[in-house]
């Protein structure tokens, strides 16, 4: 076990999505950017998000509500929760911090590779990280024998579900295992379910249907990724009355601003379901042809993730900063994995978009490809 987490040249900061960098580094304006760094929903906001935020701009006048009454009341319909299991936040990040912030953690586990704000919000916050390394054959999931003297070991264990970023889940059977566990020694579990609606509902491997059978689970969501709201901020968890009480006693008021809740509010309008469900059929189809694709044109290996990403282990010589630095002219952005724990320098993430915007990518993969054997 040990911890690490660093940072590459177009990544200071340890997250795709920094166009800022990138633009300075290339010399190319923001706006030209395909970027398949950040994992978006390539639909954008659904309409109802835009004309809610148009008609909205005369609400910055007012302080939003400290208690996001509307937008809990709203999730509360459709997750079949109580409001008093909801807590609100800027973005699923700002929740994880109210987590090891409001239930007082020491030391944190996690499964490398993984989200990396799992071990710095744990390094900001001043905790211990204990990482246990995923399995390669097993799709860098953890062994379950292995989770489970980790959960004696820590105070909270962050596990994504599906994972970031490699797209890949825990079974329903395997999450019981570990929240059963975890109940006998006290330890919190954050299941990290900021991917989870890119997969159909009947699909979904969740413990929110008996979330009450553990009470030291929290579930974390984000409303960023699929509503394509990253600017905005907005994310939830769901947990037990007690530790959403603890956890919003360390919340700064009004952090969640007046726009974002009501863009939330929103994309909680039964309106909005066409969008979902032509969200997840779109992401399906394409994640499947980037699939096929990068298999058999690149003869690159695909990891069979379920979210609107794939992470992807390019073929010698390139390696993901040779990769990047070759794209970056062609005002194309990917995600290096080399810094992630666990991998290696050969890996990549992309996102998973529209048709048009798939086939500019892998175009731009076979022109560099192309390039780079005939200069040998
Ligand atoms: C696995 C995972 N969880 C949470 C987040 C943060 O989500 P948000 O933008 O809602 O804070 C990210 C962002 O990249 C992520 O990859």
């Amino acid at each position: 076990m040990s911890g690490n987490h660093t940072t590459s040249e177009l990544e200071p900061f340890g997250h795709g999505g920094d166009i800022e960098t990138a633009s300075s580094r290339f010399g190319i304006q923001a706006n030209a950017w395909l970027d398949y760094s950040a994992n978006i929903n390539p639909l954008g906001p659904p309409v109802q998000v835009m004309d809610a935020l148009n008609d909205a701009f005369r609400s910055i006048v007012n302080y939003p509500d400290p208690a996001h009454r509307q937008l809990k009341r709203l999730l509360a319909d459709k997750l079949n929760v109580s409001t008093d299991n909801l807590l609100i936040g800027n973005g699923a990040a700002e929740c994880m911090a109210l987590a090891l912030l409001g239930l007082d953690i020491h030391k944190v586990g996690i499964v490398a590779p993984c989200f990396s704000e799992y071990a710095q919000l744990a390094d900001d916050y001043g905790a211990e990280v204990l990482t246990v390394i995923g399995k390669e054959e097993i799709g860098f999931r953890a062994d379950i024998a292995d989770l489970l003297p980790l959960l004696s070991e820590v105070d909270l264990l962050f596990l994504g579900q599906p994972n970031n970023p490699t797209g890949l889940t825990y079974s329903l059977e395997q999450l019981r295992t570990i929240a059963r566990r975890a109940e006998q020694c006290s330890t919190y579990i954050v299941l990290d379910e900021a991917f989870i609606d890119f997969i159909a509902p009947d699909q979904r491997e969740t413990l929110l249907p008996e979330l009450a059978n553990y009470p030291h689970v929290i579930l974390i969501h984000s409303m960023t990724k699929f509503y394509a709201i990253p600017g905005l901020r907005l994310g939830y968890a769901i947990a037990e009355p007690r530790l959403i009480q603890r956890m919003a006693r360390k919340q700064v008021t009004w952090s969640v601003n007046g726009l974002a809740l009501l863009a939330g509010q929103a994309c909680l309008q039964p309106e909005v379901a066409a969008y979902e469900a032509h969200t997840r059929e779109l992401i399906g189809v394409e994640r499947k042809f980037l699939q096929e694709q990068l298999t058999h044109r690149l003869g690159w290996q695909v990891w069979p993730g379920e979210a609107n990403f794939l992470l992807v282990r390019v073929a010698e010589p390139w390696t993901a900063s040779l990769l990047q630095q070759a794209l970056g002219p062609k005002a194309v952005m990917i995600r290096s994995c080399a810094m992630y724990e666990g991998l290696t320098e050969r890996d990549i993430r992309i996102a998973v978009r529209g048709r048009e915007d798939n086939e500019r990518l892998l175009q731009a993969f076979q022109d560099v490809d192309r390039i780079r054997k005939e200069s040998r």
